[in-house]
């Protein structure tokens, strides 16, 4: 069963090719547009700016990602069995222009949809290459989003825990504005964080915002006010800046890995993975497998680098999970919802 999957719920214009048989997925193609270069100047992504993009970029994209495949476009209603499109959440005008042209091509090729919730998307991320065995406990870090999800099976699945401000992306993003470093900022700090090796003589400290609280959610908010007064009474910060950027990715890595462990502690998964964008980021990915690596039974799964951020192959792969229970969305209820919730 071949899968075209179409991500469109902020700034990337993505379409992809998938097949799956049984468990095991082949990517066809992943054609990816990106709007980066465009936001940057303004320091973050421009909705109105993003919808206008996603316009002019969409057929061509679809286009791409089908004869990537070996796919005729005249021929794709003979070769593709259901298009898997994101339908929330995001911003709402990027988001419409996904869902309005899955519908029009399901219309025209006589195929089904399956709207796939974006979030569920990066978790499917880690579905591409691998059999995960349930139940596992999803660390899902973007820039909208920090969320510890439990996943008995494919259809059920609860969120344990999320942010109650800032998600951890998000105050990536905000603490590479506050030093005028540019956007995204996860890369961008992440780069500066490597270039600090004095780790002993380190003598900026930031909080663990709540570290040790009795739940499984987060907060970077005060993390953020912490870098933000700092660097308004040092006035060598600019000098720091390798400094900073290590105690600020260190401090966010620290709460993520804590939290994750702890909430393996009350639900014994089998399985604990890593999704969303944040999950590019290097250190992250090597301190979480090593302190995972301690813990018995279980295994612990990251999505290839290039399935981290948001790309159309995790939502075709997490619509072809869905095609095979035949969830497919009525033509007549196809709508796009910023607020999408998880649990659908
Ligand atoms: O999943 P994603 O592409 O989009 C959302 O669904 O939000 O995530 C984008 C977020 C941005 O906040 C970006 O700064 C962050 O992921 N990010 C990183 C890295 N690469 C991207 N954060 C930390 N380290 C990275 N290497
Ligand atoms: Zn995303």
């Amino acid at each position: 069963m071949k899968i075209l999957g179409i991500e469109t719920s902020c700034d990337e214009t993505a379409a992809s090719v998938i097949q799956g048989d049984r468990e095991k997925i082949k990517v066809l193609s992943n054609i990816i547009s990106s709007q980066i270069n465009i936001h940057k100047k303004y320091g973050g992504v421009v909705p109105e700016v993003a919808a206008r993009e996603h316009i002019l970029n969409i057929i061509p994209v679809i286009n791409k990602s089908l004869i990537k495949a070996g796919i005729e476009p005249k021929n794709a209603h003979k070769e593709i069995s259901a298009i898997a499109v994101t339908c929330g959440p995001g911003l709402m005008s990027s988001l419409i222009i996904g869902v309005e042209t899955a519908k029009s091509l399901g219309y025209i090729w006589k195929v089904p949809i399956i709207t796939t919730n974006h979030i569920m998307g990066h978790i499917y991320a880690n579905f591409i290459d691998d059999d995960i065995e349930f139940p596992a406990l999803i660390l899902t870090v973007s820039g909208g989003h920090t969320i510890l999800i439990l996943m008995q099976s494919h259809k059920k699945y609860k969120i344990i825990g999320e942010t109650r401000d800032d998600a951890a992306g998000e105050a990536f993003d905000k603490a590479s504005k506050m030093m005028n470093l540019g956007y995204p900022g996860g890369p961008i700090i992440s780069e500066y964080a490597n270039k600090f090796k004095d780790i002993k003589n380190k003598k900026i400290k930031f909080p663990r915002p709540m570290i040790d609280s009795k739940n499984y959610d987060f907060s970077f908010s005060g993390l953020k006010t912490a870098l933000l007064y700092a660097l308004k009474e040092d006035k060598n910060w600019q000098k720091k800046i390798p400094e900073y950027a290590y105690e600020f990715q260190q401090a966010i890595i620290d709460v993520l890995i804590k939290k994750t462990i702890k909430a393996n502690n009350k639900y014994t998964v089998k399985t604990i993975m890593l999704a969303g964008g944040v999950s590019a980021n290097k250190e992250l990915r090597k301190q979480f497998k090593n302190a995972i690596k301690k813990i018995k039974n279980v295994e612990f799964k990251m999505p290839d680098l290039k399935y981290t951020t948001d790309n159309a192959t995790m939502i075709a792969t997490a619509g072809y999970f869905k095609a095979q229970r035949k969830e497919f969305t009525l033509w007549k209820k196809l709508k796009a919802d910023c607020n999408c919730q998880i649990d659908i």
